[in-house]
């Protein structure tokens, strides 16, 4: 049986800061993000926007009225969670409408928590094969001002449908996972920014690819050139090129200069959002499939999911036909092109109001135009509009 991702959507803040000017501002070069990390552009995320409200923003125009019917499970994968008993995803089924006899889970791991909702998706559909299972990954990634996790902040949500007759891409049976426990980025309970070893934390990410992708390859026997394309977890997207650059090191290729070609694609809409943490495997996979003009139905494309604490899964999925016909390339690039620029004084504003707790407040909404908005807390629980 075929399953994979059917449908494939994404939301991001309409506020940004250019890369350049938070290098100034901070005092830096600004080549070292535009070019030492690979960011152009980092969402700002204003308080009225929370993981729920991003996770319904990025699901609500990928659900049509079969869709909704054959919903069955939702799972919000993210590690910017509302509530630490309630999970996110009921609020979000809530908010888009869907069917009540459904469940809902909320699923952590730091970024790899998506990977791992998408695998439970997948052993769900198999016994229940005319049902769909929403999965959406959802973050707003927060390391604090002035420290160097900054300029690696981002945010948005990306909605994945899995179903049993896929249009975009169908899941591989190989899948090499890896657990270690280490300390390299952590946010303990009750801080809202998190705690990072950065440079501790750029190597483990790429010894899991190693690990990872050698029991990959012990599964089935594929070389580098079996692949048309890989797609890497964009913590920013300097990471990924040095995980494409590591695998061409380790492993024979004829195709390198395609693939670095075929990495470029892979990170233009995360060079402008930045990291979306649980989300970011997957815009880089959703930047690949509608940017590459050379992918064809039966291509295999490599992915690598790296979750920090640490998890680490390399999996391949297959393009399907037809594939090019069920994107939404033009709305995308228009949500990305018609954001506004704020200050780096205003992203800061917004990074310091941002609802980080259940303590009541009003929020004024009228400057964020999205479907669904925070609009504040009220006896401890936060109240969402459906505009
Ligand atoms: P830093 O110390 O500020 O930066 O921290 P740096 O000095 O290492 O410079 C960064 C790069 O810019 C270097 O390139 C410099 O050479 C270059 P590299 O040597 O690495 O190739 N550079 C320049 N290039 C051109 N022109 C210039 C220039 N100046 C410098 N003028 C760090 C950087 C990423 C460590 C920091 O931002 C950080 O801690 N970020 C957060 C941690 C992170 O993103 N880790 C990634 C792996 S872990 C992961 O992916 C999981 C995660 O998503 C969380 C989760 O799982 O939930 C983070």
């Amino acid at each position: 049986m075929k399953i994979g991702i059917d449908k494939l959507d994404f939301y991001t803040s309409e506020f940004y800061i250019d890369m350049a000017k938070l290098a100034q501002a901070r005092g830096e070069d600004p080549n070292k993000y535009l070019i030492g990390l690979g960011q152009e552009k980092m969402a700002a995320v204003p308080p009225t926007q929370d993981a729920v409200t991003l996770a319904a923003n990025a699901a609500a125009g990928v659900l049509d009225d079969g869709d909704r019917e054959q919903i069955s499970f939702v799972i919000l994968a993210t590690e910017s969670g509302i509530d630490n008993s309630k999970a996110g995803a009921i609020y979000v089924a809530d908010l888009l409408g869907l069917k009540k006899n459904i469940r809902t889970l909320e699923v952590k791991q730091a970024c790899y928590s998506a990977t791992a909702a998408l695998q439970l998706a997948r052993g769900y559909i198999s016994l229940h094969p005319t049902e769909k299972v929403l999965v959406i990954a959802s973050d707003i990634a927060r390391y604090g001002l002035q420290t160097k996790g900054e300029p690696t902040q981002g945010g948005g949500a990306v909605a994945i449908l899995m179903s049993a007759e896929p249009r975009l891409v169908a899941f591989d049976a190989d899948s090499a996972f890896y657990s270690e426990n280490v300390m390299d980025f952590w946010r303990p309970l009750g801080n809202d920014t998190a705690l990072v070893d950065g440079h501790y934390s750029t190597n483990i990410y790429l010894d899991l690819l190693n690990k990872t992708f050698q029991d990959y390859q012990a599964q089935n026997g594929y070389q580098l050139d079996d692949f048309a394309g890989f797609a890497f977890h964009l913590p920013f997207t300097k990471q990924g090129k040095k995980g494409m650059q590591a695998l061409l090191a380790a492993h024979a290729s004829q195709k390198a200069e395609y693939f670095m070609e075929m990495f470029e694609v892979s990170r233009q809409y995360n060079k402008q959002v930045g990291n979306l943490y649980t989300g970011s495997l997957y815009l880089s996979l959703l930047s690949l499939l509608e940017n590459s003009s050379q992918l064809q139905a039966g291509d295999r494309l490599g992915l690598y999911s790296y979750g920090s604490g640490a998890v680490g899964e390399f999996y391949s999925v297959t393009v399907q036909p037809g594939f090019r016909k069920w994107l939404q390339k033009q709305d995308h690039q228009q949500l990305l092109n018609y954001r506004q620029e704020v200050t780096i004084t205003t992203y800061e504003k917004m990074f310091t109001e941002a609802v980080v707790d259940g303590t009541d407040r009003k929020l004024d909404t009228t400057a964020d135009h999205a479907r669904f908005v925070l609009a504040g807390v009220k006896d401890h629980k936060r109240v969402y509009l459906s505009r």
